[in-house]
């Protein structure tokens, strides 16, 4: 499994939106990480689609939709629209037969489905998603808010995952640096979401080249 570094558009500096999106390409991220957040499923409000679809529009790279929001099914066009290539949403926000439903619908638009768990859920809880996935996103912080300590404690759950599901992308997002991305991917992570220690490292190429070294050390 490839080693993909997901700058996390919550870390830059939003006064200057589509030179920081350009520079996080032109750094060597593989995608963009958006989260939208609704104030409701966690306790932040981000930003939209319009946004999403312009801050997308000026680089090349794929963009990943994180929704951390009590209704993700109802905006999957919108989602579409915004030119999101994957879209994740937590296994929580509603019974499992309407999560499954979901995950279908993102695929129907030709979008990758992923589903999220948050610390607090065990790996078992992906399982019966498994079939529908094509990526897993392990939360390694209560999701909500950039520049938090990674949960070391979300190790042995990764690992799980990537036993259970040796084929399908596992991601982090939380706290991801050099250091703690070398452990989620000696545990089986290769897709790593980087907020505050990408777009806010002295040098943003640099830090992504140093994430992705550590992380390629344990490819699985
Ligand atoms: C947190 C978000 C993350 C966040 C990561 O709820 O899902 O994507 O931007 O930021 P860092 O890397 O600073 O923890
Ligand atoms: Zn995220």
């Amino acid at each position: 499994m490839s080693v993909l570094i997901a700058p996390s558009i919550l870390a830059c500096d939003m006064l200057a939106v589509g030179r920081e999106m350009k520079r996080a390409a032109s750094s060597g991220a593989d995608i963009l990480h958006a989260d939208v957040m609704d104030g409701v499923y966690v306790p932040n409000i981000s930003f939209g689609f319009d946004f999403i679809k312009a801050a997308g529009s000026v680089v090349d790279i794929p963009v990943d939709v994180h929704m951390m929001t009590v209704c993700p099914q109802k905006y999957i066009k919108e989602l579409k629209d915004s030119g999101a290539c994957s879209v994740t949403i937590h296994h929580d926000i509603a019974p499992e037969p309407d999560v499954i439903k979901a995950l279908w619908e993102i695929k129907n638009e030709g979008m990758r489905a992923a589903v999220a768990l948050r610390p607090k859920f065990p790996a078992s809880d992906i399982e019966p998603f498994l079939p529908y996935i094509d990526m897993a996103l392990v939360m390694t912080v209560e999701p909500g808010f950039g520049g938090q300590k990674f949960m070391e404690d979300m190790l042995p759950k990764i690992r799980k995952i990537r036993d259970a599901a040796p084929d399908i992308d596992i991601q982090v997002d939380g706290g991801i640096n050099e250091a703690t991305a070398a452990l989620c991917a000696e545990a089986g992570a290769n897709v790593f979401v980087v907020g505050t220690a990408s777009f806010r490292a002295p040098d943003m190429k640099e830090a992504i080249k140093k994430i992705r070294r550590a992380a390629e050390k344990f490819e699985v």
